[in-house]
Parts: structure tokens; sequence; C-alpha cells
């Protein structure tokens, strides 16, 4: 089967093919979610007699880092070494770098084969019932609407808290997210954004001081959105899946984070409390 599988780059004229085989591995993007993602990034398309078969998308971040994701062969393709082809494909263009992905159950073998390393988990909590939290916040500490002009504090407290520069990512998650501050003595010190996502909408990033203040944000777009179908991806050790699946954001199942290449540089405080996406990290 490989002889007849060429790669290409990916064009947004197969966002629509790509989007079919999304729906076929039951994932809940939107072809704008596929479309979002690849203004930020390059895609390839493993293609057989003019059909697309498999899809991988990478996101470079500065010169040191990048994510991949959106990688899907078509069920009955799999096994013959696509996946492999695509993931290979993307590695060559971002020699050097540390590449960060979110990899489920059906990818974990290929990508340890391939050079990347567990170091951590995302669980994927959402629902659309759920109850309302009260968080109290610290003195001095207050959640206020995002500004123009704190798009600047948004990218650098994202930087501290991911390892990787995003500037590109935050201005286009500003475009069409909803956003929230935690206001520290007047000065930014996290924040949250709120956006359509898949089935519903999406909160994240959450990058936050504290666990409380995470609360506080995650909370703020919970109760300005009663019945809403809301998703959350936290990481595994945020100490926040208790707590979602208490709310009724309900956990349904984790993906395991892998690493190629030297870990990034990351502050222990701010910290990431939500990714934006599995794919974009
Ligand atoms: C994960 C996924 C993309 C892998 O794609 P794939 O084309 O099947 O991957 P490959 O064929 O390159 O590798 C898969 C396995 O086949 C084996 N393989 C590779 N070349 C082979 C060949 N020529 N003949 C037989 N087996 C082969 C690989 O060693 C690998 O073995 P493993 O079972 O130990 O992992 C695919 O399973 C998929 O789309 N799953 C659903 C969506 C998903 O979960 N994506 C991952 C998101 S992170």
């Amino acid at each position: 089967m490989q002889q007849d599988v060429h790669l290409r780059a990916m064009t947004a004229d197969d966002l629509v093919a790509a989007h079919g085989l999304c729906q076929a591995a039951q994932w809940p993007h939107r072809i704008e979610d596929w479309a979002f993602n690849l203004d930020l990034g390059q895609g390839l398309v493993a293609e057989r007699d003019s059909t697309v078969i498999g899809t991988a998308m990478c996101w470079p971040y500065g010169t040191g880092a990048a994510t991949l994701g959106m990688i899907i062969v078509s069920p009955d393709c799999q096994g013959a070494g696509i996946g492999k082809r695509l993931i290979n494909g993307l590695l060559d263009r971002l020699d050097g770098r540390s590449v960060l992905l979110n990899a489920t159950q059906a990818g974990l073998s290929l990508y340890r084969a391939l050079g990347f390393a567990p170091i951590g988990e995302i669980r994927q909590h959402q629902g659309a019932a759920f109850s309302v939290p009260v968080v109290a916040l610290a003195a001095g500490e207050r959640i206020r609407p995002i500004g123009r002009s704190d798009a600047q504090a948004l990218v650098a407290l994202d930087a501290a808290a991911v390892g990787m520069p995003r500037a590109s990512l935050i201005a286009a998650l500003l475009a069409e997210a909803e956003g929230v501050i935690l206001d520290r003595d007047g000065e930014p010190a996290g924040f949250a954004l709120f956006r359509r996502f898949g089935r519903g909408y999406a909160i994240g990033p959450v990058i936050a001081p504290t666990i409380t203040g995470a609360k506080a944000l995650i909370s703020h777009w919970i109760a300005s959105n009663p019945g809403m179908f809301i998703r959350i991806d936290v990481p595994g050790d945020s100490g926040l899946s208790e707590w979602l699946d208490d709310l009724g954001l309900v956990s349904v199942g984790p993906v395991v984070t892998m690493l190629r290449g030297p870990m990034l540089d990351r502050a222990a405080t701010p910290r990431t409390w939500a990714i934006v996406s599995q794919a974009l990290g």
C-alpha cells in the first residue's frame, strides 16, 4: 500500500476531507477548528488515488519548540506505516526543536518508537449541566474583562507558563475568544479564554499563579454560561480533576503528554491549569 501513497502539504482545500477523517475518528472538531489550526501552523496529508487518507499538523513556537497534532489515518489504512511517514515528514521540518504532543492510546507506541517520551497527562473534562462554584479570591485579587492593552501581558504570562513563545496563537485566540484576567493589585497575574470549539465551547488556556486563581477564572466562565456544552483539558497534576467532576464537568478520558527533545523551560508560577487544545498545547 505504501507505494501508491504520497505525502504533500495540506491546504485549505483539504479541510473538508480532513474533517471527514476526524469525524470517522469521533473527534469533535468543526471545519472552523481545522481552519484555525491550519492558519496558525502547517500540515501534511497522505493521499492515495487523489483521496486524503491521513493528516498530521505542527505548530512551531519561536525557534526552539513546536507541538504536533491532528494526526489521523483512515481506519482501513492503519498499521501500514502511513502515520509514521506523516510524523517523520513533519519532524524533518522541526529538526532541533523540542516537540510536544498529546497522545491517544492508539498513537502511544508509534510516538515512543519515534523518540517521544511521556512527561505528563491531560484530562479532558466536559458537560452541559453543572453547578456553579463559589471561589473566594485573596485580598487585592479580582476577575475583570480583558482590555485592549492587556495583550502583551497575556503573551508573557502564557510564555512563562508553557515555556514556548506563542504570541501569534494568543493573538489569534484573542481575535475570536472572550477573556478574563485575574488582576492582582492592578497587574494581570493570570487569564482564561473562552471560545467556540467542537461540540460547544472550550475554556483554555487558563494561566494563573495558584489553583484558587485558576478555579476563580474557570468559575467565571461556568457561571456565565449555564446549560452550554463546555470542555476543558487540564493537566493530570493540576489537582483540578476532582473539582471539575464534582461540578458536573466530568472526565472523559486522559491522553499522554509526550516530549521529543530537551525539556521546555517552564516557570513554577504562573503555570498552565488548562491547555488551549490537545493539538496546540
Ligand atoms: C495513531 C494513528 C495515526 C497511527 O497511524 P498508522 O498509519 O496506523 O501508524 P503506522 O502504521 O505508521 O504505525 C502503527 C503501527 O503499525 C506498525 N507498522 C508500521 N509500518 C508497518 C507496516 N509496513 N506493516 C505493518 N505494520 C506496520 C507500526 O510499527 C505501529 O505498530 P504499533 O502497533 O506497535 O504502534 C492511527 O492509529 C489513527 O489515526 N488513530 C485514530 C486517531 C488517533 O488516535 N490519532 C492519534 C492522535 S495523537
